[in-house]
């Protein structure tokens, strides 16, 4: 009888593709600096709402069937917009899990304290980031931030722990609910991203190590409104179509910034007459995407300024954004700052 040692897998990675998340999240623990525990406990509570909202949205379309659901579901919860369920499965699950402190959310006007006094961290969210894609099936996703609180445990809730630059985040990340659904995060230790696979219930990670191009053809802007953007910014789109590159635009940022991340490009949220501060939120859409930009190699900043080093100084504050392959991000500066000292230049 001939007998065959099993030989496990010879990569030598302890992420090897196909690992699943929660083990992912185990294996890498020891590589944060406070390593207890409970960040990873967060992240896979964070990957269970994930399952649930990706559930939600594989219904969307039938829910919205005229008679085929009624006004209230099974549960007889009314049935509600998806960027409303999405925010109450996030809000459930982070405040479940017991490792949270308090929650700033684009769907609550105020921090919610959840009055854990072992809550060590403190999520910042978007449930639902495309939302207007909702009804037409098109991709839209999730985006969160975790920091650690800096006011003593047991404490009530302080600005200084809701108020931090996104320098100050431990972990980021996104959900993708696309043509697969997809987790990206990171700790500060490169980008990892995850497939769903739904027959199984599980994310497998499927991307390791994401890797963003230095440069790319891809510009993403919504140029609808492009009348009202700084000539700069006109300037440089103008050098893009000379360079004859692709115009992609999802409308979802989390969609938009995915697809560059994996293959080279920019995206622009620039300041327009109408938003004179941008359109995105820093603590909840731009931080967490800056993060997850420079890890892999990325840059992300409001045409000026990185992104992570802005303080925040309101909860819902908006910033333009410039994000995505370096090469590019520096590109738009150049442009932006020759008409800004031409500005500058005239009023002296
Ligand atoms: P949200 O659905 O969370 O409010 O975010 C919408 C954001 C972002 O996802 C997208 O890139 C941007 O709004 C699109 O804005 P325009 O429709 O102005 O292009
Ligand atoms: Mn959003
Ligand atoms: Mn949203």
């Amino acid at each position: 009888m001939k007998i065959l040692p099993y030989l496990p897998d010879q990569s030598g990675l302890a992420y090897a593709v196909g690992t699943t998340l929660d083990r992912f999240i185990k294996l890498k623990q020891s590589d944060f600096p406070f390593a207890s525990g409970e960040l990873s406990q967060l992240l896979r509570d964070i990957g269970l709402a994930a399952k649930i909202v990706n559930r939600e949205t594989n219904r969307a379309g039938l829910a919205n069937i005229g008679g085929a659901f009624g006004q209230t579901n099974v549960q007889g919860e009314e049935q509600q917009k998806l960027d409303v369920i999405a925010n109450i499965r996030f809000m459930r699950a982070l405040s479940k899990g017991g490792e949270v402190c308090a929650i700033v959310s684009e769907e609550e006007d105020s921090v919610i304290d959840l009055q854990n006094k072992s809550g060590k961290y403190v999520v910042a969210i978007d449930p639902l980031d495309g939302s207007s894609n909702i009804d037409v099936n098109i991709s839209i996703g999730t985006i969160f931030s975790i920091y650690r609180r800096r006011s003593p445990l047991g404490s009530p809730i302080e600005q200084e722990d809701v108020m931090q630059p996104g320098t100050e985040q431990v972990a980021a990340g996104y959900v993708l609910y696309g043509s697969s659904t997809m987790l990206v995060y990171t700790t500060g230790c490169g980008v990892n991203g995850f497939t769903y696979e739904n027959s199984l219930g599980e994310f497998f990670l499927s991307h390791p190590d994401i890797k963003a191009p230095k440069s790319g053809q891809i510009y993403s802007v919504n140029e609808g409104i492009s009348e009202e953007f700084e000539s700069g910014v006109l300037d440089y789109i103008s050098s893009c179509k000379k360079r004859k590159f692709a115009a992609r635009y999802i409308g979802s940022l989390v969609a938009d910034f995915h697809r560059n991340l994996l293959k080279g490009g920019i995206y622009l949220y620039p300041a327009t007459i109408k938003n004179p501060s941008g359109k995105l939120r820093l603590l909840y859409e731009a931080n967490a995407l800056a993060f997850i930009a420079e890890q892999s190699g990325a840059m992300a900043t409001d045409g000026e300024n990185r992104i992570l080093e802005i303080l925040p100084t309101s909860l819902h504050q908006r910033t333009p954004l410039y994000i995505g392959s370096t090469e590019l991000v520096q590109e738009v500066h150049q442009y932006i700052s020759k008409t800004r000292d031409k500005i500058t230049e005239f009023c002296h």
